[in-house]
């Protein structure tokens, strides 16, 4: 089997892929939002930290066991150890890819109604973001919107990924990635030449130590691994196609610089903006869906801004949706057997009906609640906070203490060998963070998660 199991055609592919896995909804909505409730500047600072010392270390194991099993997640660990403990946290992997494709999908659906409804024109007369909610809230009040969207949504990410490794995604992301780079840089543009750009710039940029509290640290910490798509074998899989020639280090430090950058571009672009048109940078979830398009209308051309912007997100999301169905498949191809189109269909519509739920949180289910979360909270709470975390602890101990050191670096340098050469301290540094920073901060935060700390 392994032989004709798929790879990328190239190594740049790869890059583009896995860095469209990690450049989604995390880095374009969610990112600015919390940075603005957490005070901006010194709140990134801490992010950058977390990504720095944790996000990158954690990476790197995460592609490294992919790459040396060439597999998904489960056969990943059956192959490296015996014991069922690692089984599971494969399965776990490919459980949390289910649960989070699911809501995913419907935040996806929006960000495809955004575009629909700029182009219809009904965003561009709002004179406040309260205007811009209750349209908000009755859009997302319709089930018909929500479920059509996610219906959409969810059909283009099943389309790319039964086309394959190298002609749905890889081929996908070649076009996808440039394209949301131009999008950004163009937003960013304008966002810098707007009057009064320079108060969003101070808001990024000149710390206000005063903000930072062990709980925006925990928000930090959790947000960086799922904006770098860790602890659920996202990385693992992708990593399991990547050619043995090029280096993991490399390739996972440019995915990391490259999700950096967007995000920080994305927060450039979006509290320049919030700050020229004096709107509130800490509106919370609905920064995106309710101050932006606030922001859009009163700008002059604002329309095609809106509909780029929309269009950038849709983009965003969608390369990362396409990533998390990608281990589900993968799982089912390689240990099950299955073709890959029927894994598509039979997995990819259990995942779409998992989300049916979870569009309808905002309407119909609405006042469901259990632990007083609705279905949409419950599935993401369980995946970002659990789930994610639980599975980047495993994977950090896994590589750091139950791979033995020989094998673990003989594999690491494969397709490497001059980066060890040149810095050989890269080895101890790397072998400290992933065995005793990330395991004790990751602790933390899934104890913070389940409310024990
Ligand atoms: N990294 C993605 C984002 O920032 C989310 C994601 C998490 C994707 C886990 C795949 C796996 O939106």
């Amino acid at each position: 089997m392994t032989q004709n199991r798929e790879a990328w055609g190239s190594k740049i592919g790869f890059i583009l892929a896995a860095a469209g896995s990690a450049v989604g909804l995390g880095n374009i909505w969610k990112f600015p939002y919390i940075a603005g409730e957490n005070g901006g500047a010194a709140f990134i600072f801490v992010y950058l930290l977390c990504i720095g010392i944790i996000g990158f270390p954690v990476l790197i194991s995460e592609v490294l066991i992919g790459r040396t099993t060439q597999k998904n997640p489960v056969g990943a660990f059956a192959s490296l150890s015996n014991s069922k403990l690692w089984l599971s946290v494969g399965f776990l992997g490919v459980l949390a890819g289910f649960l989070i494709l699911s809501f995913y999908s419907v935040i996806g659906g929006w960000t495809i109604g955004y575009v629909i409804e700029t182009l219809r024109g009904s965003l561009s007369s709002f004179t406040s973001p309260e205007e811009a909610g209750v349209l908000f809230g009755s859009l997302s009040g319709s089930p018909a919107w929500t479920l059509g969207f996610h219906t959409l949504f969810f059909a283009l990410t099943m389309f790319i990924v039964v086309k394959g490794v190298q002609g749905g995604i890889e081929k996908s992301s070649k076009i996808m990635m440039p394209v949301l780079l131009s999008i950004l840089v163009i937003l960013m543009v304008r966002g810098v030449t707007l009057d009064g750009a320079d108060e969003g710039m101070a808001f990024l940029w000149v710390p206000d130590w005063s903000k930072i509290n062990a709980q925006s640290i925990l928000i930090a910490l959790g947000h960086a691994f799922f904006t770098l798509s860790l602890g659920m074998g996202a990385m693992m899989t992708y990593g399991s196609y990547m050619s043995k020639k090029d280096s993991v280090v490399t390739a996972s430090a440019q995915i990391v610089l490259l999700d950096t950058l967007i995000a920080l571009m994305a927060g450039v672009a979006i509290f320049t903006a919030v700050f020229a048109s004096g709107l509130n940078p800490a509106a919370g979830p609905g920064l995106i869906f309710q101050t932006l398009p606030a922001v859009f209308a009163s700008m002059t051309g604002g329309v095609y801004f809106s509909f780029l912007f929309f269009l950038l997100l849709a983009i965003a999301a969608l390369t990362s949706a396409i990533s998390l169905l990608e281990v589900v498949v993968a799982y089912f191809v390689d240990e099950k057997g299955w073709d890959r189109k029927g894994a598509v269909l039979i997995f990819g519509g259990s995942i779409y009906l998992l989300g049916v739920p979870s569009a309808l949180s905002f309407n119909l289910m609405a006042d469901s609640k259990m632990f007083g979360m609705t279905f949409f909270d419950v599935v993401d709470f369980l995946a970002s906070n659990v789930l994610l975390p639980f599975g980047g602890l495993m994977i950090a101990i896994f590589a750091g203490w139950v791979w033995s050191r020989t094998s673990v670096m003989a594999a690491l340098k494969e397709g490497a060998e001059g980066l060890f050469e040149n810095y050989p301290w890269f080895e101890g540094v790397w072998l400290f963070f992933l065995k005793f920073v990330a395991p004790v901060l990751i602790t933390i935060v899934l104890l913070n998660s389940l409310g024990l700390v």
